[in-house]
């Protein structure tokens, strides 16, 4: 399996901290913030990953996480030109990841749990993951059966049909290209992955699972310096 994480984007709600470089730069208490999504992918044994990512700022990833030896993996770059969403820039992946299953991690989603028992029981569709929060307004959210299958996910909804949030942590078999190929830009002009997950929704493919630790997006303010805070804590309870 191959391992995309996906760090463009122009985080305007994190300005004016975003004004000169690139969200996932930013610290989240020790460490540069997209350092959290790449150690979940390499703890669960994904060696080779794929950092998605605009021009703008390019070069400091390269010059921040190199080839990857330094963290016992090995990393590419591909470059999103604008901001299409979240769906196109994983498939502008397609050429490296060849006919592999892909786990997609956002490069703002910081979890702790271990996804490698996830990562090796998975076989075909699309796996989501979800957790129960506060604020579902502000994701993707999942619409539940009676008998607690998923019928539908909406993006943002201003009346959520549940608590839950859908998170940044996708895992894909290789139609994953072809459905994208088949998107319609939303209403914002990209290619969303809420219309990605309910593609293979609608053809029964999608199953889902739980973050079971804590879970943060840390793009805004707020989240950021939560998940500081987070990681802070937890660095104390080890010492
Ligand atoms: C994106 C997705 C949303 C998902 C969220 C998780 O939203 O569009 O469905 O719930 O990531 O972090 P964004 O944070 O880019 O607005």
């Amino acid at each position: 399996m191959i391992g995309i994480i996906l760090a463009g984007g122009t985080g305007t709600r994190l300005l004016p901290l975003t004004k000169v470089t690139n969200k996932h730069l930013l610290p989240v208490y020790d460490k540069p913030m997209i350092y959290y999504p790449l150690e979940t992918l390499i703890n669960a044994g994904i060696k080779e990953i794929i950092i998605v990512t605009g021009k703008e700022h390019a070069g400091n990833f390269m010059a921040l996480l190199a080839s990857g030896t330094e963290f016992g993996a090995r990393f590419a770059y591909v470059l999103q030109e604008g901001a299409g969403g979240i769906a196109e820039a994983i498939g502008l992946t397609e050429h490296f990841a060849g006919g592999d299953s892909v786990v997609v991690m956002l490069g703002d989603n910081v979890l702790f749990d271990d996804i490698s028992s996830e990562i090796n029981s998975f076989r075909e569709g699309c796996k989501i993951f979800l957790k129960e929060v506060q604020d579902p307004e502000r994701f993707g959210v999942p619409e539940f059966e009676r008998d607690g299958r998923i019928i539908n996910i909406e993006e943002k909804p201003k009346i959520p049909k549940s608590k839950f949030a859908v998170t940044g942590l996708y895992i894909y078999d290789s139609t994953v290209f072809d459905r994208i190929r088949a998107l319609k830009p939303s209403a914002r002009g990209e290619l969303e992955v809420t219309d990605l997950n309910n593609a293979y929704l609608k053809d029964g493919k999608l199953s889902y699972g739980f973050i079971k630790g804590q879970w943060i997006d840390a793009g805004t303010i707020e989240n950021l310096h939560l998940a500081s805070n987070l990681v802070k804590n937890k660095t104390r309870t080890k010492s």
